[in-house]
């Protein structure tokens, strides 16, 4: 009940600055709208018509969101397949890198936003898993005297407290990509500790300060406002909390920028219209990867929403970033 309450206060609030026409109505209802050196985003052409970029098409804010659904519906059958070839599995490492970074401990609740089909939720339950299992060997092998029975007698129910403790929370806007994923869970029987949540970045269903670690991977270029997202990352997150986010940013290097963009050009849309018969939807990833801010401007934005210490590293030669911020 308070949830909602607060849900629908917050929404009334963005929307009357969403719809405030003159400078001061918009500097009350939005504090530090005018700080930074650039134009108040509330009064740029692009706010005054409400458009956005779907990919290189400049369409209606309105649009893009439910664009972008379609885009994810149409994707979520293939979407894993795709996903290997596409990235000729890279993916994988770069997830596995977030994992290493985040390097979370048993007991940590996670919120995986824009999580589609789960890699990232089950990527964390195995993390805690082996982390548990290091822990427990660490143990073993300081009990040198009892029997082996007893030391897993001991430790069993130990870990299995601990497990049940961590928790994974896939929220996502579409319901297709959710329901790849629980397929998986379930086939592999790694139900345990997670759950699936259909929700929008830039309006969480959650309550303040109730998650440990957020991640976002792959999902933040498809959200039309990405300063409420973050806004919102940084709301469910508690103090000490941390912020991390997988995103396709700009390759320094300008002969691997040349080659990649040929390759993503000219290859992922065949591959699209092959393996998955959508050629459009993958034109439409290529495309969103372009129109997404360079590693500075998006670390200036995490900033701006109040994170602390917030760094980036790039992978494959910043075809990827990882950015991460805390909530203090
Ligand atoms: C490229 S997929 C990434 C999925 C997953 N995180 C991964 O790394 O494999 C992008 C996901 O963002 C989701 N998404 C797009 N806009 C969203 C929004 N406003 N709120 C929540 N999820 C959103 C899409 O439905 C899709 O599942």
């Amino acid at each position: 009940m308070a949830a909602s309450l607060r849900l629908l206060l917050r929404r009334a609030v963005r929307h009357s600055y969403r719809n405030a026409t003159d400078t001061a109505a918009c500097r009350s209802l939005r504090p530090g709208c005018f700080s930074g050196p650039s134009p108040c985003c509330c009064f740029s052409d692009a706010a005054a018509d409400r458009s956005t970029h779907f990919g290189f098409e400049t369409v209606p804010e309105e649009e893009k969101a439910k664009r972008v659904y379609k885009v994810f519906e149409n994707v979520a059958q293939n979407y894993d397949v795709m996903n290997d070839a596409m990235s000729l599995g890279i993916h994988r490492l770069w997830k596995d890198m977030l994992m290493h970074v985040m390097h979370p401990q048993p007991g940590a609740r996670l919120l995986d936003v824009a999580g589609g089909t789960g890699d990232i939720a089950f990527r964390f339950m195995d993390y805690i898993r082996s982390q548990q299992g290091r822990k427990r060997r660490r143990a073993a092998r300081a009990m040198q005297t009892p029997s082996w029975q007893e030391i897993a007698n001991n430790y069993s129910t130990e870990d299995e407290a601990e497990s049940h403790e961590s928790q994974a929370v896939v929220c996502d806007i579409n319901k297709e990509m959710l329901k790849v994923g629980q397929q998986k869970a379930r086939s592999t029987s790694t139900t345990a500790g997670l759950s699936w949540v259909v929700g929008d970045a830039e309006e969480l269903p959650f309550d303040d300060n109730q998650f440990d670690l957020y991640t976002i991977a792959f999902g933040i270029r498809n959200v039309t406002h990405i300063d409420q997202a973050l806004q919102e990352a940084l709301r469910v997150l508690k103090p000490g909390g941390r912020f991390l986010c997988l995103e396709f940013s700009k390759v320094t290097n300008p002969v691997l920028a040349r080659l990649y963009d040929a390759y993503s050009f000219q290859m992922i849309p065949v591959l699209g219209e092959v393996i998955a018969g959508d050629w459009k939807s993958y034109q439409y990833l290529v495309e969103s990867i372009r129109k997404f801010p360079d590693q500075e401007d998006f670390k200036g934005m995490i900033e701006e929403a109040g994170f602390y210490c917030v760094q980036y590293h790039n992978l494959t030669g910043g075809v990827v970033a990882l950015h991460s911020g805390f909530k203090l």
